[in-house]
């Protein structure tokens, strides 16, 4: 097979490209929107956080286009997606965790709570962002899931809700190949972030936390899963890659 691009000059492989990225005031979000502008791209950045939002658009300039809203809102995704013009990235990073609480001490608030940000919402959004990828020829989608999808790590809402993801992800990508889209995940192992990871389960402590201790590398800074999620976003090196779920967990999931 002839190859005509042999290297891509990473500081402008985003260049007079759109990203919307959601959770992007905090963690990896905003790692992955700082990597995305600095390689030439504009990020539409969706969150909950006006004063996180205001101090990275200060650091970042122009090209980080702040969107404060809930994306548990109905109408959040159409919105988003409306006001953004023609955006051939969405990252479908937004996501909140569980307290790790088993089924047996599972309420119904953290059910829905969690399953309404981290899986109807990325559903919402990629419904919305799909039909002008479709109509352009060109699109990449990449959601995040977790470690949680290879070993149990969380509580039962948070791990169904990243299973969810995964499904999300291989559905699109297989239904929409070959129409110039692509989907794909990251699940990504510990980083340093804000997400909280404090058990509210004594139950789930004494059975994961020992286990986990005893398995976990040591935790990425966000940057690495931004490289890992800029990498699937950009059509050079990952043009033949679709439906694809990556462990960014420095091995982790094979321990
Ligand atoms: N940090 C980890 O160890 C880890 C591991 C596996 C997967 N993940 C996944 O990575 C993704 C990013 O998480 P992070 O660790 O960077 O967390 P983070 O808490 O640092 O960032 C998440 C951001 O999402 C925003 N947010 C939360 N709910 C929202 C809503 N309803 N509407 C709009 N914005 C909202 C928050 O304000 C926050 O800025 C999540 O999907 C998470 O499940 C994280």
């Amino acid at each position: 097979m002839a190859t005509t691009e042999r290297s891509v000059d990473y500081s402008k492989r985003f260049d007079g490209k759109t990203a919307i990225v959601t959770g992007a005031a905090s963690g990896i979000g905003l790692a992955t929107a700082e990597m995305l502008i600095q390689d030439g791209g504009r990020v539409v950045a969706v969150d909950l956080d006006q004063a996180a939002l205001d101090a990275a658009r200060a650091r970042l300039g122009e090209r980080y286009v702040p969107v404060a809203v809930d994306l548990t809102h109905p109408d959040a995704a159409a919105y988003i997606v409306e006001g953004a013009g023609f955006a051939e990235i969405l990252v479908n990073n937004v996501g909140i965790m569980d307290g790790f609480l088993p089924l047996t001490e599972l309420d119904d608030a953290t059910w829905d709570g969690v399953l309404a940000v981290n899986t109807t919402a990325m559903m919402r959004l990629c419904r919305a962002a799909l039909p002008p990828m479709l109509k352009a020829g060109r699109g990449s989608i990449v959601n995040v899931s977790s470690e949680a999808t290879f070993r149990t790590c969380a509580g039962i809402a948070y791990t169904v809700s990243k299973y969810a993801v995964n499904g999300l992800t291989k559905h699109i990508a297989a239904l929409y190949a070959g129409l110039g889209v692509r989907c794909n995940a990251v699940a990504p192992g510990g980083v340093r972030t804000n997400v909280g990871s404090n058990f509210r389960s004594e139950m789930a402590a004494g059975r994961l936390w020992p286990i986990m201790a005893a398995t976990a590398p040591e935790e990425a800074e966000p940057e690495l899963l931004a490289r890992a999620i800029c990498f699937l976003a950009d059509d050079h090196g990952a043009k033949y890659i679709n439906g694809a779920i990556i462990p960014v967990d420095a091995g982790w999931s094979v321990v």
